[in-house]
This record gives structure tokens, sequence and C-alpha cells, in this order.
């Protein structure tokens, strides 16, 4: 079975999940959407993206504002061809409308997503505090008894569909139309970024950001509006001087624990910055 796991992902969650699964299911290494949506001199063109097919694809992101990560919408509309789909969702396990879209951009090429799985995973949404560490673990174990579910379904090619997000809030607000409106912002919502004056000049952030978003200039972060809000920059600053808004001085940094900031680096595409402003395409 020639099966490829495709992953998105900021800190590391979704990595963890996606290698697990590349492993179990013999396919190789899991592979970073960012660098499969690069062009031959390793440059990221949203206008300009290479078509992907496979015999079983699988994607494993994670999920932001209730949708689909913007670069992972992008990569979706790049597939063409597969015999079977599956997409896994290592977010926090409010899905709103994330479900709903990736059918919807499958079935606009005429593919049909054959399983969809959702595996909540710690929150690196720092400006609402470092994910709780007692549920972590707690998170890790429910996560490995699910990607055994994944692999058990997806060797024998069998349907799959698990809850969005539980109770009234997840199920009726976070899909609702306040939210799809709000997707919009995230490419300009790095407005919302500063740095501290403790900041080193290391380049860290620079290079962890999946879409060439960062430039340096004298030695410092400067952010240029085609963000996709994954946090990798705030999150692996080695000095925390990444700050969002006014809630996230002093705040733990979260990244999964058998991720280093090198897998990170080595997800992103080396080219040079990206990409001219664009739709959302969610
Ligand atoms: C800007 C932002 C928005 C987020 N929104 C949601 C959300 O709507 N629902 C949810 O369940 N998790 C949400 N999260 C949490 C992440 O999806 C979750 O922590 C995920 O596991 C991170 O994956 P990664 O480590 O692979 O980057 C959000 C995180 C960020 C940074
Ligand atoms: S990672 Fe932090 S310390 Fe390094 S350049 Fe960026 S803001 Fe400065
Ligand atoms: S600027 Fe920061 S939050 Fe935005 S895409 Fe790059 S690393 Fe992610």
């Amino acid at each position: 079975m020639d099966t490829t796991v495709y992953y998105f992902s900021a800190t590391g969650n979704s990595l963890a999940v996606a290698r697990e699964i590349a492993q179990r299911l013999d396919a190789g290494e899991a592979v970073s959407i960012p660098q499969a949506l690069v062009d031959g001199d390793g440059s990221y063109d949203p206008a300009n993206l290479p078509a992907v097919t496979g015999e079983v694809i699988g994607i494993v992101c994670p999920i932001y504002m209730h949708n689909l990560p913007h670069i992972v919408a992008r990569f979706v509309q790049q597939i063409t061809a597969a015999d079977y789909l599956f997409f896994v969702f290592a977010g926090g396990g409010e899905l709103g409308n994330g479900a709903r879209t990736v059918r919807r951009l499958f079935s606009r090429r005429g593919l049909t997503l054959d399983a969809l799985f959702n595996v909540p995973m710690p929150s690196n949404y720092t400006p609402y505090g470092a994910p709780d560490k007692a549920s972590r673990q707690d998170q890790f174990s429910a996560a490995a008894d699910a990607i055994t579910t994944i692999v058990d379904t997806v060797q024998s090619r069998s349907p799959h569909t698990d809850s969005t997000g539980t109770g009234f809030v997840a199920t009726h607000i976070f899909p609702g139309p306040l939210y799809r409106l709000g997707h919009r912002f995230i490419p300009k919502m790095d407005g919302n970024f500063t740095v501290d004056d403790t900041c080193t000049k290391c380049g860290i952030c620079r290079q962890v950001c999946p879409v060439g978003n960062i430039t340096l200039h004298d030695g410092r972060p400067v952010w240029h509006h085609t963000c996709e809000q994954c946090f990798a920059c705030l999150q692996w600053c080695p000095v925390h001087a990444i700050q969002y808004g006014k809630k996230t001085r002093g705040v733990e940094r979260y990244h999964h624990p058998e991720v280093n900031v090198r897998d990170i680096i080595s997800s992103a595409p080396d080219g040079p910055e990206t990409s001219a402003e664009q739709d959302s395409p969610v």
C-alpha cells in the first residue's frame, strides 16, 4: 500500500502523531506540508503550488480558530487523486468548522474524505495560559490509543468519523459565522506580536516560521502579515522574548516532549520570504 502521511506542526503535537502513524503504517518519514508546497528554488508561492497524488494520503494538523490552518487548506486543494484519504486533527479537540471545510475542499475536487479522526492534544494557544501539566499525560495516553484505531482503520481502508467537539458552544457557536469571518483576518493577526528587549538576535523565530513570514531587521523579528497564527515563533524563542498581546509574558511556553526545535526548523522551507497577500482559503 503506497501511503504518505503529511503534517503541519508548530509545537510538535501533530508531528509526533504523524510520525507514529507513518511508522506504524510502514509509510516512511512523515512529510512536512510547508516543504511539500515549495517550488524548485525552495520558496513557497501560494499562487503556484505543486499537485499531490498518492494511493493512500493522510494529513495530520492542528486546528486554529475552529477551522483548518490556511496552509493546510491550500495543500488539500493540491491533492488531485487518491484511493483513500484520511485526516487527523491533532488540535485541542474543538474542531468547529474544520471537518466541514475539509470535506468541502475535497468534494470540490471530486474526492471523498474516507476517515476523519479528532485526537485532542495540549493547547499551544499561550494567551489562554499554558496547558495543564496534569492533563497532558492523559492526553498523550489517549492519543496513543487513538493512533492504534487510526492505524487499524487505515490498514483496513474503513470509513471513520469522530465527534468534532462537545457541548453546545462547540457544536453551535464555534462553527458559526463569527468564527468563519474571523479566519479571514488570520494572516494579519501577527500585528499582535511584539518583541522584548531581551531578544538575543539568535534568528530561531525566522527559522521555525513555516511560511517565511519573519525577517530579521537588526537581528530582531519583523512580521509581514502572511501569518498562519501557528505560534511557532513565540513558542520556540529560547528567551521568551516574543509576546502576543498582553497575556503571554511570564506564561510557560509549550512544545511536545518528543519534538525539538531542530525538528521544527527542518519542517520549514529553506527558501526566502513568501508570498503575496492572499484570500482566506477556508
Ligand atoms: C492561534 C491558535 C488557535 C487555536 N485554536 C484552536 C481551536 O479553535 N480549537 C482547538 O481545539 N485548538 C485550537 N488551538 C490549539 C492547537 O490546535 C493545538 O494545541 C495543536 O495540538 C497544536 O499543534 P502543533 O503542536 O502540531 O502545532 C489553537 C492554537 C493556536 C496557536
Ligand atoms: S527567537 Fe527570540 S531571541 Fe531569537 S531572534 Fe527571535 S525574538 Fe530574538
Ligand atoms: S510568524 Fe510566527 S505565528 Fe506566524 S506563521 Fe510564522 S511562526 Fe507561525
